[in-house]
């Protein structure tokens, strides 16, 4: 069987850009991707797509209509498929068995459901969620307890290791191509296909091949090691300021050390995004319910420390702007968990606003590509507050960042949009009340000409000079 036709169930910030740049390669493959969200399919059948992400526009444009279809149709697609990605999501679970920890696999489940009833013929089916180990094993229970005569099914695991804002250029230019399969003779034989088709832009000796538990551990594994570099540059960030010491110039000096390296030493209000908390929480409770106790404590404190240092940066503010902003206005700049994205899963942002608003501060809020209505349905969820309606007449969204900063007491930067550096601070400065406090979450900015300016600066990870009053009334721990 020759790969001629790829089905993806899963149109979001995986399925999409993942399959997009598979068509792209692969001119004479039909990649059509479902969703079972008819909002999100007609978003990616229009001019404006579902998500943000530099380069995306281009390679739909170039593919869509020619061999790349988004589609509600499951059935068809499935039917017509030789080879079907569940690109699903998989978050943590929110209530019974594991909640908060486990990884909820019900999307999962449905897409195999979905399969189970549909297909017919021989079918590669691919992980391409992110799941728990073994999870491949559940899957194939649930496609050989529903077969058809006349049908075959082969389970590949193959994760996906784009990153938000980059997606396009880490999918053309891959580090790896990981997949995992059964060792048997068909198993390889699967994994022999899915290679082919990556084979059609990334070298052979990229594609890493692996057995399937490898392979679904591998995607875990990569995620808690990112998300510790985040987490173990940011507890020395706290050192910093406690001491004097400048973590950039610390973050350099230890990643000069080759077998360190410089990627992913950046300190900040802490890491965000759909992945590395609930993929790290998933491998905790793998890791209780294997009883290894000690592992689970170890990789859950990467995400203590995270927690920490949200709320470190939070209380900072507070503190600084004389330990009340009842009624202040506040500004933050940047709502996406990360610049180039319009995503905001786990956004360090909505930490500090939720922080913030409960201490009964005005926030205006402003983010280059986060649409104004999903900023208050992250801020009134049910999860942050009890007062959705009072958190409502607290904020207003501004489409313009000079809006956004006029007449407000305080800005605190949140995401490392590029355009924030470029902003013109003075004009800033003039419309704000004084003293104007900068924030900066992502150490980002000019510190020392802010300072010029007149504005009393704060960031991560370094002691700048600080305002007379709030060394008046700062607390007497902070030197
Ligand atoms: P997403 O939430 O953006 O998209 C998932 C889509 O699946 C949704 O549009 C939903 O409607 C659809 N869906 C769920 N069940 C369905 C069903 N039975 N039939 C049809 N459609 C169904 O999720 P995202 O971010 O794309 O993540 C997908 C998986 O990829 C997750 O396991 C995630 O952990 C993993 N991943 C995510 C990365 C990221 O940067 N977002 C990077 C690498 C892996």
């Amino acid at each position: 069987m020759v790969i001629k036709k790829i089905c993806c169930i899963g149109a979001g910030y995986v399925g999409g850009p993942t399959c997009s740049v598979m068509a792209l390669k692969c001119p004479h493959i039909t990649v059509t991707v479902v969703d079972k969200s008819k909002d999100r399919i007609a978003q990616w059948n229009s001019d404006k797509l579902p998500i943000y992400e530099p380069g995306l526009d281009e390679v739909v444009a170039e593919c869509r209509g020619r061999n790349l279809f988004f589609s509600t149709d499951i059935e068809t697609a499935i039917k017509e498929a030789d080879l079907i990605f569940i690109s699903v999501n998989t978050p943590t679970k929110t209530f019974g068995n594991g909640k908060g920890r486990a990884a909820d696999l019900k999307y999962v489940e449905g897409a195999a459901r979905m399969i189970a009833e549909m297909a017919s013929g021989d079918k590669i089916v691919v992980e391409k969620s992110t799941v728990p180990v073994r999870a491949a094993e559940s899957i194939l229970n649930i496609l050989r307890a529903n077969n058809k005569p006349g049908v075959s099914y082969q389970i590949l695991s193959n994760p996906e290791f784009l990153a938000e804002g980059t997606a396009i250029d880490d999918l053309l230019k891959a580090d790896r191509v990981l997949i995992g399969g059964e060792d048997t003779p068909e198993g390889h034989a699967a994994v022999e296909k899915l290679c082919w088709v990556y084979e059609h832009w990334i070298s052979r000796c990229n594609i890493i091949t692996t057995n399937t538990w490898s392979s679904e551990l591998s995607k875990l594994a990569a995620n808690a090691f990112l998300a510790q570099r985040i987490s173990s540059i940011n507890s020395l960030s706290a050192v910093c300021e406690a001491t004097g010491a400048d973590i950039s110039e610390v973050a350099r000096a230890v990643g000069l050390d080759s077998r360190i390296g410089s990627k992913f030493l950046q300190a900040s209000v802490g890491f965000g995004g759909s992945c590395f908390q609930k993929d790290i929480l998933n491998l905790v409770y793998i890791c209780e319910c294997l009883n290894l106790p000690e592992v689970a404590a170890y990789w859950q404190q990467v995400i203590d420390m995270n927690e920490y240092q949200k709320s470190r940066f939070s209380a900072k503010v507070i503190e600084s702007l004389f330990n009340t902003v009842s009624d202040k206005q506040i500004t933050i700049l940047g709502f996406a968990f990360k610049k180039d994205t319009g995503d905001t899963r786990e956004s360090p942002a909505i930490h500090v606003a939720t922080t913030l608003l409960d201490e009964g501060a005005k926030l205006h809020i402003y983010d280059p590509k986060v649409e104004p209505s999903q900023i208050i349905d992250d801020l009134t969820h049910l999860s942050v507050t009890e007062e959705p309606e009072n958190v409502k007449n607290s904020v207003t969204i501004h489409s313009d960042p000079y809006a956004a900063t006029m007449g407000t007491h305080a800005i605190i930067l949140c995401t490392e949009w590029d355009e924030f550096v470029m902003l013109d601070y003075e004009r800033i400065y003039k419309g704000m009340m004084k003293p104007a406090h900068i924030f900066d979450g992502r150490k980002i900015l000019d510190h020392d000409r802010l300072i010029k300016i007149g504005f009393q600066v704060q960031t991560i990870g370094k002691r700048l000079a600080r305002p007379l009053l709030t060394r008046m009334w700062g607390s007497p721990h902070q030197a």
